[in-house]
């Protein structure tokens, strides 16, 4: 799969999941194969603003590439100034998120309110293109509603203002995460431009991957849910059944983790990460209760080693 001059080694990519998709995780779906990662949602304003919390989302390693960074914003002189800031960065792509359904991120006329407003839309793609020399995607839902499922001109407004991927969500804002995904309408996006679509939604295996770029003649396919705890889903082999396995990976996990973060400082999120590798496995709800008691990060390594 190419991205304007941008080679990638396989389709399957991380998707942006705010408060997981950190340099730790993204280190580790790229060992398990994970051809692209994508940073989590990342404020126009607070860049511009250079706000610690924000600045806190970006940092990056040399084997944390390609790198794709994800901007969110609704005004087009905020979203150029981001852009050129982040250009000068160790990044690929510089991602637009037009299908975020967050009511703040909404409230504010971006994410998925751009789908409402596609002079708006266009004006920011423009932008953001002028300001970088990076390629640019823009990462959309189907439509707002079933009423409007607009993603296919939505997609070749993209193309003309200049971007050079597309990733589609097959889902509206009305349906969230519920629903099914309408790959019908992943299809016609495909069908409507000549820039790389990567398609998105419910993604669970690597066959199940490869059977939706069969189906839907997505250039790339996007995988969020699927691997939380379960980085397995980049792998031919898939998720091991065994705990001896399912424990190999968490302490890449972990070891990454203590490596590029503060643990302590982010413990609930880590044990949150750590709950997930037990899913669907014999005593697995025991074990994450376990988990859920400890109280430092030490503890933590100390209890998933005794397992
Ligand atoms: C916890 C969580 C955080 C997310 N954060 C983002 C985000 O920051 N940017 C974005 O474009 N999409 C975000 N998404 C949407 C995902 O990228 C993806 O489109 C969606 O989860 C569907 O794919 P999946 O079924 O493979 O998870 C998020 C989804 C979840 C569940």
């Amino acid at each position: 799969m190419q991205i304007k001059t941008l080679h990638l080694k396989n389709p399957l990519i991380l998707a942006p999941l705010a408060g997981y998709t950190d340099l730790p995780f993204r280190l580790l779906c790229r060992r398990f194969g994970a051809a692209l990662c994508y940073t989590e949602m990342i404020s126009c304003h607070g860049l511009v603003y250079n706000k610690k919390n924000t600045l806190q989302l970006t940092p990056t390693v040399p084997d944390d590439r390609p790198l794709a960074l994800q901007l969110f914003g609704a005004d087009p002189d905020m979203m150029g100034e981001a852009a050129a800031i982040v250009s000068s960065m160790n990044i690929d792509i510089i991602d637009i998120n037009m299908g975020c359904p967050v009511r703040k991120v909404v409230k504010k006329g971006a994410g998925a309110a751009l789908m409402k407003d596609q002079n708006l839309a266009a004006a920011i793609i423009r932008r953001v293109c002028k300001k970088t020399s990076l390629p640019v995607t823009v990462k959309i839902r189907t439509g707002w509603s079933h009423e409007s499922i607009v993603a296919p001109e939505f997609a070749i407004m993209a193309e003309d203002c200049g971007a050079s991927g597309i990733a589609v969500h097959g889902r509206t804002w009305t349906q969230g995460f519920g629903g099914t995904v309408d790959l019908q309408t992943i299809i016609k996006v495909k069908d409507s431009v000549s820039i790389p679509v990567i398609g998105n939604g419910d993604i669970t295996t690597y066959q199940e991957a490869y059977a939706f770029l069969e189906m839907s003649g997505c250039d790339g396919v996007m995988i969020g849910r699927g691997a939380l705890g379960n980085p397995w889903v980049f792998t031919a082999d898939g998720t091991p059944t065994t705990l001896a396995k399912r424990m190999e990976g968490l302490a890449l996990n972990l070891q990454l983790i203590q490596k590029y973060s503060n643990p302590d400082k982010i413990l609930a999120k880590i044990k949150n990460h750590a709950g997930r590798y037990f899913k669907g496995i014999a005593g697995g709800s025991s074990i994450r209760k376990q988990i859920y008691t400890v109280s430092t990060f030490e503890a933590l390594k100390e209890l998933t080693q005794s397992f």
